[in-house]
């Protein structure tokens, strides 16, 4: 039997214990499928006395975690603090630089200096590895960078965040409004103390921005993702989206598209009114999924469970098995599919130009000849609504709910109409507009 592969755990939290719990109980399987053990040699978190549910007697304990970078016992590093910055990212660096793998589920550290860290990593020949850091237990890094890498891909697009798609998919089956759905989902515990990363998108553009750079070979460009999350969606637009066939989810998209000769990248987290025969309408509760499109392959889809400790374990594992067969990705390590140096740098694309339907809710002031501005806006901007609905009357002089779905059309129209209409007496709110996921 080989040597076995010594490691360095790094946070002992949600993924942390489920990774300790992981070897553990899969370890005569591991063994196997790896071609030799997977060892545990030290642990670091902030808290030693914290019970952890797990017995932590048979390993070193670290009180500062980047020390374990250095330790001559140790060849590869699992990160699972998190964070972009702070000891995460010191402790990634000295970890390459000591000529040590690391493995990590740190999406935002990814994102942020995801290049940086690959470029370490082909000079120390070791390997970066983050499957946890994307949809969780779902296979789609390995998937894209290995199954799919004989494809040229162009577009992909996907639920990447379980929080917000419990909120989502809860206030749906419910009928509550999103407030009262965060609450419960922060009782449970699918959503954070602070939710903003995950409502506000932040956490799904990260992701977006990782899988770009697999599946096109482009930089990193995580500031160019257009982010919209989903704090502004309301009971009324679940149900007048369901009265049109439609469900909304956060999606992310990524596209190349080609100006001039020059490649673009159109990267953007939005809520989308998603058609009930899409299979991405189907994907519910702290479910993740991504659909990739290659020339060859043809439509793939990813679905599975994108967080919680078990799935994100699983995915941690799965990278240390990896190693310990010596496979680093490449032989200078290749973490992204390709060398950073043969990365493209392509300018974000401007939307303006796509071509889609919208579906755009306003908050008016119950007064005659407000429907008349809005439609003279849209009339004005070259915006053909192809529905238009106004919900319900308040007692008088309250606000109402119109909402209205466009026909295709250039998305800068839609904006168009919009600034037409900034500033107008009659809205009590700006505008709420959601693209139309397509084919
Ligand atoms: N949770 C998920 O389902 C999931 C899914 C995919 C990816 N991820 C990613 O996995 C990573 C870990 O997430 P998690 O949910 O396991 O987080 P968590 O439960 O909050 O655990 C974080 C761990 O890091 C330790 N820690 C924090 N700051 C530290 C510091 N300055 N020095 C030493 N240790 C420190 C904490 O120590 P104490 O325990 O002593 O406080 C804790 O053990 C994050 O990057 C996250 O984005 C999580």
């Amino acid at each position: 039997m080989a040597a076995p592969l010594r490691i360095a755990l790094a946070g002992l939290g949600t993924v942390g214990g489920g990774v300790i719990r992981l070897i553990e109980t899969n370890a005569a399987l591991i063994t196997r499928r790896a071609g030799r053990p997977i060892e545990i040699v030290a642990v670091s978190a902030r808290d030693r006395s914290k019970d952890r549910g797990v017995d932590l007697s048979h390993y070193a304990w670290e009180d500062d975690m980047t020390a374990m970078a250095a330790r001559d016992d140790v060849d590869a590093v699992v990160e699972l603090v998190g964070g972009a910055d702070g000891p995460a990212l010191t402790l990634a660096r000295n970890a390459i630089q000591h000529g040590k793998s690391l493995v990590t589920a740190n999406k935002a550290m990814i994102a942020h200096h995801g290049l940086e860290l690959a470029e370490l990593t082909e000079k120390a020949k070791v390997a970066l590895k983050f499957e946890a850091a994307v949809a969780g237990g779902v296979p789609v890094i390995k998937g894209l960078r290995e199954g799919a890498a004989a494809n040229n891909i162009d577009r992909l697009y996907g639920i990447l965040n379980g929080t917000c798609n419990f909120i989502l998919s809860s206030m749906e089956d419910t009928g509550r409004d999103f407030a009262d759905v965060l609450s419960e989902a922060q009782a449970k515990g699918y959503a954070e103390a602070d939710p903003s990363f995950d409502v506000e998108g932040t956490d799904a553009a990260h992701k977006l921005a990782i899988l770009s750079a697999i599946a096109f070979g482009t930089r990193i460009d995580f500031a160019s993702v257009d982010t919209q999350g989903i704090t502004r969606i309301q009971a009324a637009d679940i149900a007048q989206a369901d009265a049109l066939g439609y469900v909304i989810r956060l999606i992310g998209v990524a596209e190349v598209d080609e100006e001039g000769g020059q490649r673009r990248l159109f990267q953007r987290v939005h809520p989308h009114l998603v058609p009930f025969d899409h299979p991405l309408a189907h994907v519910d509760g702290a479910t993740n999924a991504v659909v990739a499109e290659g020339n060859f392959a043809g439509r793939l889809l990813f679905q599975g469970a994108g967080a919680g400790d078990g799935p994100t374990a699983s995915a941690v594992v799965a990278d240390l098995i990896d190693i310990a067969r010596g496979d680093l990705g490449g032989e200078a390590g290749a973490p992204f599919s390709i060398q950073v140096a043969e990365m493209e740098t392509m300018a974000p694309a401007p939307s303006g130009h796509r071509l889609g339907r919208a579906y755009i809710r306003f908050m008016v002031a119950d007064r005659p000849g407000v429907l008349a501005e809005i439609t003279a806006a849209m009339r004005d901007a070259g915006v053909s609504i192809e529905s238009l609905i106004q919900k319900g009357r308040h007692e008088e002089g309250g606000n109402v709910m119109v909402a209205m779905v466009t026909h295709e059309g250039p998305e800068a129209r839609v904006s168009e109409a919009l600034r037409l209409l900034e500033g107008s007496p009659a809205l009590a709110e700006p505008p709420l507009v959601m693209q139309l996921l397509g084919d």
